[in-house]
C-alpha cells in the first residue's frame, strides 16, 4: 500500500515577464492553461487532494479551475516559496503521508517523473526529496550544495558566492516532502536573505538541523523542469509538448506527414491508419477514427468524425458529428450543430449549421444548409441556399428522403419537402411541397429567333 498522496502547486507569484493582463498560469500550452498541465501531472502520480496557492490574479485563476476537483488557498502576499507552502497548510490540515510541491508554471513536468520523485522519497525514507537537473547554463536557478552526506543546502543565485555560481546542478523548484512534518519545518524559516524571503528551499537546512533526512533525484530530461517565465519560452514549451503528442498518436498508428506543422491539443483521440497533413489543428474534445485522411490546413474543433472520413484541404469543423465514408471540402465550413449520418459529401464551398443530414445525402458545391432536417439519399444542386432567417426568427426546412434539389434553388423557411420530390433549378420555395411532386417557380423560357442578328445589322458600323 502507497502512502496517501496530496500535491500542492504554487501560482501566487506576478509573472512580471509575460507582460500581460492574464496570470501566467493561465496561458495555454497545446490548448491548456500552464496550471491544467501541472494539475494533469499530479493526478497521473495519484494525488487525492491538490491544493492550488493564488495571489496574483486569484480570482481569474479560481473562476478558470471553479470546475475542477482542485482546492485553492490564498497566499495574499507573495512573501516567498516557503511562505506560500505556509498557506496551503490550513487545507491540508490533519493530512499525514506525502505531500508534491509542483510550480504552476512547470508544465512539461511527466506524471511517470513524479512517480520517480516519490519511489526515491520512500526509499530513502526521507522528509524532504528534491527534484534537481543538470544544466549546461544554470543562470537563474537556485544551486544545490553537496556534501560528504548528500545534499546539505540550496543556494539562491542571488545569494550565492562565485564558486556556489560555478555548480551546475540546479534546483528544479519541485519536492516530495513527508506530511505533516515539513510543515513543522517550515515554521522556523526566516527571510534573511538577499530578497527578504521565506525560501521554500530552507527546509533542507531545517530538515538536517532536526536530523531528518534530504534525498535529492536527478530528473533525466531536463525539459521537463523548464519553467515559462516569459512568451518565448511559452512557445519552446509548446513546441515540445506539441511534440510529446504527436509522437503519442504516431507510436499509436497514426501517420502525421510533417509532426512539426501539425498541432494536435492534448485531448484529442485519432484512430490507427489515420494519416494527417501538415498544417492541420486538431482542438478541444475532437475524436477521429480509423482510416481517415486530413488534408493540409483543416482546422477541427470539438468534433466528433467516424472511420475512413476523408476531409480535404482547407475545410472547417467546429462541433459538429460527421458519420463513417463522408468526403468533406475542399473548403468546406461545419459549424455547431452538423450532424452527417455517414456516407455523405460535402464539397467545397458548402456551409452547414445545425443541420441533420441522412445517410448518403450529398451537397457537393457552394451551398448554405442552416437549421435543417435532411432525410436519406437528398440530392443539393450546387448554390442551395435554406433562407432561415426572417431578420428576427430562425425557421427550419424539412427536406424528407430521395428529394432530389436542382441547382440555384431557395427554401424559405419554414417549409417542408416532401420525399421523393424534384425541385426545379433556380426555384425559390416558399411553400410546402407533397411526396412525389415536381415544384419550380423560375418563369418559362422565351426563345425569339434571330433576335441578335436584327440587332446587330441595326447598328452602326464604326
Ligand atoms: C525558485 C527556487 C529556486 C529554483 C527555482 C526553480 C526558492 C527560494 N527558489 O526560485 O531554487 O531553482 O524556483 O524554478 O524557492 N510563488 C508563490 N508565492 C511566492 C513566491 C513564489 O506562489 O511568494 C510561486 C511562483 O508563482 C512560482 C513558484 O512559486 O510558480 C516559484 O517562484 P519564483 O519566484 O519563480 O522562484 P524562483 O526565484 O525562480
Ligand atoms: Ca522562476
Amino acid at each position: 500500500m502507497s502512502a496517501a498522496l496530496a500535491a500542492v502547486i504554487l501560482a501566487a507569484g506576478q509573472g512580471t515577464r509575460m507582460k500581460s493582463a492574464l496570470p501566467k498560469v493561465l496561458h495555454e500550452v497545446a490548448g491548456q492553461p500552464l496550471l491544467a498541465h501541472v494539475i494533469a501531472a499530479a493526478r497521473l502520480a495519484g494525488a487525492g487532494r491538490t491544493v492550488v496557492v493564488v495571489g496574483h490574479g486569484a480570482e481569474q485563476v479560481k473562476t478558470a479551475f471553479a470546475s475542477t476537483e482542485v482546492v485553492f488557498a490564498l497566499q495574499a502576499q507573495q512573501l516567498g516559496t516557503g511562505h506560500a507552502l505556509q498557506c496551503a497548510a490550513p487545507a491540508l490540515a490533519g493530512f499525514a503521508g506525502e505531500l508534491l510541491l509542483l510550480c504552476g508554471d512547470v508544465p512539461l513536468l511527466r506524471g511517470e517523473t513524479l512517480i520517480a520523485l516519490l519511489d526515491h522519497h520512500r526509499a530513502q525514507q526521507a522528509t524532504v526529496t528534491v527534484l534537481t537537473a543538470e544544466l549546461a547554463d544554470p543562470r537563474g536557478y537556485g544551486r544545490i550544495i553537496r556534501g560528504t552526506n548528500g545534499v546539505e543546502r540550496i543556494v539562491e543565485e542571488k545569494d550565492a558566492t562565485p564558486s556556489e555560481r560555478a555548480v551546475r546542478e540546479i534546483n528544479t523548484g519541485i519536492y516530495a516532502f513527508t506530511a505533516p512534518r515539513v510543515f513543522k519545518l517550515l515554521t522556523g524559516l526566516t527571510n534573511d536573505n538577499a530578497q527578504g524571503e521565506y525560501y521554500l528551499t530552507d527546509v533542507i537546512v531545517a530538515a538536517r538541523a532536526s536530523g531528518e533526512k534530504v534525498a535529492a533525484l536527478a530528473v533525466a530530461r531536463v525539459e521537463e523542469a523548464m519553467g515559462i517565465n516569459d512568451r518565448v519560452q511559452l512557445a519552446e514549451a509548446g513546441k515540445e509538448m506539441r511534440a510529446r503528442i504527436n509522437e503519442g498518436h504516431m507510436r499509436a498508428g497514426v501517420t502525421l506527414v510533417d509532426p512539426a506543422t501539425t498541432y494536435i491539443e492534448a485531448e484529442v483521440t485519432i484512430g490507427p491508419d489515420t494519416v494527417v497533413h501538415p498544417g492541420v489543428h486538431l482542438r478541444g474534445r475532437t475524436a477521429i477514427g480509423r482510416n481517415c485522411e486530413i488534408e493540409p490546413g483543416v482546422i477541427v474543433t470539438d468534433s466528433s468524425l467516424a472511420d475512413r472520413v476523408h476531409v480535404k484541404a482547407g475545410s472547417v469543423l467546429n462541433q459538429s458529428t460527421v458519420g463513417a465514408d463522408t468526403d468533406i471540402g475542399p473548403m468546406a465550413h461545419l459549424r455547431p450543430g452538423t450532424v452527417l449520418a455517414g456516407e455523405n459529401k460535402i464539397g467545397n464551398f458548402v456551409e452547414t449549421k445545425k443541420a441533420a443530414i441522412g445517410k448518403g445525402s450529398k451537397a457537393s458545391h457552394l451551398t448554405y444548409l442552416g437549421d435543417a432536417e435532411i432525410g436519406a439519399g437528398v440530392n443539393v444542386g450546387c448554390g442551395t441556399i435554406t433562407c432561415n432567417y426572417d431578420g428576427v426568427n430562425k425557421h427550419v426546412t424539412v427536406i424528407e428522403d430521395e428529394v432530389f434539389v436542382g441547382s440555384d434553388v431557395q427554401f424559405v423557411a419554414p417549409v417542408r419537402i416532401g420525399k421523393g420530390s424534384l425541385i426545379g433549378a433556380g426555384s425559390t420555395i416558399t411553400r410546402d411541397v407533397p411526396a412525389d411532386a415536381l415544384a419550380i417557380t423560375r418563369a418559362e423560357q422565351k426563345v425569339i429567333e434571330g433576335w441578335v442578328s436584327r440587332k446587330r445589322n441595326k447598328t452602326p458600323k464604326p
